[in-house]
């Protein structure tokens, strides 16, 4: 089977094929997903707070990222593995590149995902003008939790949605290849989606995106009461963890997931 690159993904979207990807930190897990036809691992930050223990994101080192990122990538067939800029890495143009350079060459990572909008399109142009494609974050910006003050969703009123529209067009005009929105209105997240020609990643954003990510240890029940409301347990009724993967691809495949009680806005 051909690897999957951010050329495959937006093809999926042109035909109308949903995108199952899943968060990924170790090679055991890596080796599970990848077997079982998830289509992009995302090494992301939130390994802060389901592997590290830490109450935000922001603790995370690129040194974290980079010993994460190639133990997923040593165990990589065929998913696209997508490596998330921690907080601060990407706070000038510069850094972002030595960074970028860091979870490609050392990590192995395909594709690297920042946070953040219009302060962020010099930054995304410069990447991709070195060949770099990035994945676009846009919505809850969990590296910014202490600016915002919580773990809320955005986009519920008109000038934070107009933001939003405005900054994933400006993404996408800057280079970026993809795009997580993370807790926005299904109905906005439905629209950016039909908008852009890049493949949006919804995550608490409702069933009309291109693709779904969810935290592996969420969808497997293992943060049971701390799980958040647009996730679910796919392990709680089927025998294995492969067979809970393999359920929440073909639910994301089929539309299944998320249902109206996974899309809280
Ligand atoms: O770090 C992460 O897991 C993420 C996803 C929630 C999109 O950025
Ligand atoms: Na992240």
């Amino acid at each position: 089977v051909a690897p999957i690159s951010v050329a495959t993904l937006a093809a999926m979207k042109g035909r109308g094929e949903p995108i199952a990807s899943l968060t990924c930190y170790d090679a055991s897990f890596a080796r599970l997903l990848d077997g079982v036809g998830v289509d992009m691992m995302l090494v992301g930050d939130s390994l802060g707070m389901v592997l590290q223990g830490h109450g935000t994101t922001v603790p995370v080192t690129m040194d974290d990222m980079v010993y994460h990122t190639a133990a997923v990538a040593r165990a990589r067939g065929r998913a696209l593995v997508v490596a998330d800029l921690p907080f601060l890495a990407y706070a000038t143009p510069e850094r972002a590149l030595n960074n970028a350079a860091r979870l490609m060459q050392e990590g192995g990572a395909q594709v690297v995902k920042l946070e953040g909008g219009a302060p962020m399109l010099e930054t995304v142009r410069r990447l991709t003008e070195q060949g770099i494609p990035v994945c676009a974050h846009l919505g809850l910006l969990p590296q910014s939790v202490n600016r915002i003050g919580g773990y809320r969703f955005q986009g519920r009123d008109h000038a934070s949605a107009e933001a939003i529209r405005h900054d994933a067009l400006a993404m996408q005009d800057a280079g970026a290849s993809l795009m997580v929105l993370e807790c926005v209105p299904a109905a906005l997240a439905a629209e950016i989606s039909r908008t852009l020609s890049i493949p949006v990643i919804g995550i608490g954003a409702g069933p009309d995106c291109d693709g779904q990510v969810l935290v592996v240890y969420d969808m497997l029940g293992l943060n049971a009461g701390r799980a958040p409301s647009f996730s679910r347990d796919f392990l709680g009724s089927c025998g294995s963890i492969e067979s809970a993967v393999r359920g929440y691809v073909e639910a994301v495949r089929s539309g299944a997931f998320p249902a109206e009680a996974e899309t809280p806005y």
